[in-house]
């Protein structure tokens, strides 16, 4: 990139970012693992606070706990029935330090472990999505339950899922506020 970036780079860009849409609906095509390795290269670059990269991914492709990832995992109120369609379950999960994720967020309010597995989520989210891939970030699920099912061990903190797979059909981004509408004078 550097110098040599113009405005057709920022156009694609900001095109990948504009055809990425939360996906509930899959395709029964399983995701090479070239194009996982991929994501998890992006994932695997993403700035954190200190450079602690507290980020660790479990990979579910397994039918059996993906079911019960769906029939047991998830909090009640919001069906997410097309889950079980998604040929990958990404578990987000955070392994903590004490110094950079309790005591630092004591003082400053900010829980920097969940800013730091967001961006690295994304990283992997967009990937994803150029390499014709979608996804859906889940977090509307029963932590505890999802690490036993899992068998996590206790020091892995689950912040999120991630459905991922070839989406069914073409996707559409909901409205998103205007720049004047995110900007404070
Ligand atoms: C942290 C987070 C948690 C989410 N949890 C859920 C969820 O539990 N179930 C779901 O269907 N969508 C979930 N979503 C997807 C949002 O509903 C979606 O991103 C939002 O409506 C905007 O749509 P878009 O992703 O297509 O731009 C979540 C998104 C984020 C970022």
């Amino acid at each position: 990139m550097g110098n040599s970036s113009s405005n057709r780079d920022v156009e694609r860009f900001l095109e990948l970012l504009r055809h990425r849409a939360s996906c509930r609906s899959y395709l029964d095509r399983e995701v090479e693992d070239w194009k996982l390795d991929n994501c998890l290269e992006a994932a695997r670059l993403a700035p954190s606070a200190c450079n602690k990269q507290p980020w660790r991914f479990k990979i579910v492709k397994d039918l059996d706990l993906r079911a019960r990832i769906c029939a047991d995992g998830l909090l009640p109120g919001l069906p997410m029935p097309w889950l079980a369609e998604a040929p990958v379950i990404v578990v987000v999960c955070s392994e903590e330090n004490i110094v950079t994720h309790t005591l630092a967020p004591l003082v400053s309010g900010v829980k920097y472990q969940l800013l730091d597995l967001g961006i690295a989520g994304e990283h992997f989210v967009l990937a994803a999505t150029v390499q014709g891939l979608a996804t859906c970030w889940i977090g509307w699920f029963k932590e505890k339950r999802v690490r036993e099912i899992l068998r996590l061990p206790r020091r892995l903190k689950i912040v999120s899922l991630i459905s991922l797979g070839y989406p069914a059909a073409p996707l559409e981004q909901p409205a998103k506020k205007e720049i004047s509408e995110i900007l404070v004078d």
